[in-house]
């Protein structure tokens, strides 16, 4: 099996002004040492308005975690009120964009054909898409999973190349399992994601299968952490609510002492 480094982030959604997005990532790297950030890629995803001033404060104090969007516009630049483009993500630094998250899909009408344009922007400006896919407690209880499973990863993907697929994020997140406490089980999780490992090793090719990172996501925390880390399929997590707290964010990034 490939050797994949795992990648912790945290999604900050619509928390924290620019003042508390300083102190938060200030307390997180009193909690972390160096070599629990040697072990983990670490991103963080706070809103637009944050970025700059966490920018300047992982460059001024040496933080080794990289700076991630939540987001972003599939064009460079134009007549898009209210968006922000990869070109603007690309000069602050960020390395990882999420897109395709279940809250943007449910409440902002997001398709697969958007998030796949996104996934070519965020690439194009040579940073790492986090493509998120997930199901519905109604998909799942009709059966419906790895259907719709399958299409979000394939239609998310449409003309990336497959050289390039393997160095991609997927984040596994059932949207029954965000932000409820209630998180899927270990195995269910692993199923999932090794759906989404083969579902791309037959598209893409094996390299790219065992090169890719998946995320599991949905109310992961410091208690959930270890077992879902430990799965063969699972590389990383995003994680939302105990994001936002330091000392839990440590101890998921922390998972392998626990
Ligand atoms: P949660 O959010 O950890 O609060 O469930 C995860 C996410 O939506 O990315």
């Amino acid at each position: 099996m490939a050797d994949r480094k795992p990648l912790i982030s945290g999604n900050w959604k619509m928390n924290c002004n620019h003042f508390e997005a300083i102190q938060l990532v200030q307390k997180l790297s009193y909690g972390l040492t160096k070599d629990d950030i040697e072990a983990v890629d670490v991103s963080i995803h706070p809103p637009f308005t944050d970025l700059r001033s966490v920018q300047t404060v992982l460059e001024a104090d040496k933080i080794p975690i990289a700076l991630g969007a939540q987001n972003c516009h599939w064009e460079a630049k134009g007549a898009f009120t209210g968006e922000i483009s990869p070109t603007m993500l690309q000069k602050l630094s960020v390395s990882y964009v999420i897109c395709g998250h279940s809250e943007r899909r449910q409440h902002f009408g997001e398709t697969n054909e958007d998030v796949n344009r996104k996934v070519k922007a965020i690439l194009k400006h040579e940073m790492t898409p986090i493509m998120a896919v997930g199901e519905t407690l109604e998909q799942r209880e009709a059966g419906e999973m790895e259907d719709h499973i399958v299409t979000q990863v394939l239609e998310g993907l449409v003309g990336v190349k497959k050289a390039t697929v393997g160095e991609l994020v997927v984040a596994y997140e059932p949207i029954w399992a965000i932000g409820t406490g209630a998180t899927a089980t270990p195995d269910d999780a692993q199923e999932v994601c090794a759906l989404i490992r083969s579902t791309i090793g037959e598209k893409f090719g094996a390299d790219a299968a065992g090169s890719i990172r998946i995320q599991y996501g949905g109310s992961v925390k410091p208690g959930t952490a270890p077992e879902l880390m430990a799965q063969a399929d699972i590389d990383g997590a995003l994680i939302g609510g105990a994001s936002l707290v330091p000392e839990d964010f440590a101890h998921c990034i922390q998972y392998r002492l626990r």
